[in-house]
């Protein structure tokens, strides 16, 4: 059974600002994003605690406080409680967001829809200033189908009493999730996960209990791992619509699936064959956050492989450490051509972010010897129990603090 959905339970844990009364959300995962969250949510005057598994989080004194770089560094998501302040308290002061280092991670789309609403921003030390008080309803059309963006504004427009409309915004399932928490308490949200979300402003949001979607990309994670070891797994808790195009490439690669509800079980064949082709899209095209995974994959299957990175800018970085051990890869900008080869062999390898340093515990398990992985932190801000877990399934792995 996968963990909620890091990319759902984030934005969905910055949507409870927008909230007076108590929430309970379910199914907590111990992803250190999440934990940075509610370091966050705790910083801005709101109640959180864990209780049985849940976050009990009450809002009641929650208040614009300014977030400060060296909170909002923590992770990406922290740029989410932006939208919710100023859809809660019409003003908001924070610092530009961390996140994973895989490319450049601007946030100009965020601001144009904020500005487009009315909000007054003004940028100064690395902290954005924000105006609220004449925020209005409107149509916002976004450049790119941004997930972040998608989420910012629908958390900044779901309290008043306009409409606004977002056109070509994200459709990833952890959207949808974010809209079914909102509406569940109250909001006015149609047509979440199309192309385009219409919000009607509410006057209040009412608490609630709730349970998050399972993750996609872990779930993922976990049937590429069984398919790089010739092993037979099966996951469950995750709908399997979400990754079906995951399931498309590793049924090319000759492996046997059967999803059922929301379970899914694998079988390796004795010889993978390349997918061939890896272009990362936009949902419900294949998702960049499993494209380190499967070209890891690659680098045993046989033939040739062409990856096309086409969301960021810098989702490579992994690639150096795999050639460590033996993979023949050639990336040339956002492009990589992958040559299977036999075998992998063990080595001392550096995780350079969330999903390449999964990546690289994946090609550990397949390959010869024993491999290292440094830098594990980069891969608990989305996975917990990750050794542990493997270890139930067969493998051999410990964790070194
Ligand atoms: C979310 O990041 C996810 N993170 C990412 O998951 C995921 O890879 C990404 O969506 C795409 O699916 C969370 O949900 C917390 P975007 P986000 O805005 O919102 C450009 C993981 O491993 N862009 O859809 O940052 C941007 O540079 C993480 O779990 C702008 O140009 O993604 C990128 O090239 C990694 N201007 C592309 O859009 C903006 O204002 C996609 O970004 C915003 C984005």
């Amino acid at each position: 059974m996968v963990e909620c959905a890091k990319n759902a339970y984030l934005p969905i844990l910055a949507a409870t600002i927008l909230c007076e009364e108590q929430v309970i959300l379910n199914r907590a995962p111990e992803f250190a994003d999440v934990n940075n969250m509610c370091v966050i949510l705790e910083k801005l005057g709101l109640k959180v605690k864990r209780q049985g598994g849940a976050l009990v989080i009450d809002g009641a004194n929650a208040t614009p406080r300014f977030v400060p770089v060296d909170t909002a560094k923590l992770l990406r998501s922290s740029i989410f409680t932006l939208g919710a302040m100023l859809g809660r308290f019409r003003r908001a002061r924070v610092a530009y967001p961390g996140g994973c280092d895989i490319g450049l991670r601007p946030i100009d789309l965020h601001l144009k829809g904020l500005r487009d609403l009315g909000v007054k921003i003004t940028e100064s030390h690395g902290v954005i200033n924000c105006d609220a008080t004449e925020l209005h309803g409107g149509t916002i059309a976004l450049d790119f189908a941004s997930v972040g963006a998608t989420e910012n504004l629908i958390l900044a427009s779901v309290l008043g009493k306009d409409r606004t409309v977002i056109i070509n915004c994200a459709r990833e399932p952890e959207i949808v999730d974010l809209c079914n928490f909102l509406n569940k308490m109250g909001a006015r949200i149609y047509g979440a996960g199309t192309g385009r979300i219409e919000i009607e402003g509410v006057a209040r949001l009412n608490g609630t209990e709730y349970t998050p979607i399972g993750d996609r990309i872990i779930a993922g994670t976990y049937l590429i791992a069984g398919a790089l070891t010739h092993g037979k797994i099966e996951v469950s808790g995750c709908n399997s619509i979400f990754f079906a195009s995951l399931i498309d490439k590793l049924r090319y690669s000759g492996c046997f699936l059967r999803a059922k509800g929301d379970k899914i079980y694998l079988k390796s064949p004795k010889t993978l064959k390349s997918v061939g082709l890896i272009e990362t899209q936009v949902y419900p095209g294949f998702p960049t956050d499993l494209q380190a995974q499967l070209l890891t994959l690659q680098t045993v299957s046989k033939g040739c492989c062409v990856v096309h990175e086409n969301i960021f800018e810098s989702r490579f970085k992994f690639v150096p450490e795999l050639i460590k051990m033996g993979a023949n890869v050639k990336v040339r900008d956002c492009t990589a051509v992958v040559e299977g080869v036999a075998d992998l062999s063990g080595a001392e390898v550096y995780a350079k972010d969330l999903r390449g340093g999964a990546s690289l515990v994946l090609a550990g398990l397949r390959a010869k010897g024993y491999t290292t992985v440094n830098d594990i932190y980069h891969i608990e801000r989305g996975y917990c129990n990750l050794d542990k877990r493997l270890i139930e399934l067969g493998a051999q792995i410990r964790r070194e603090e």
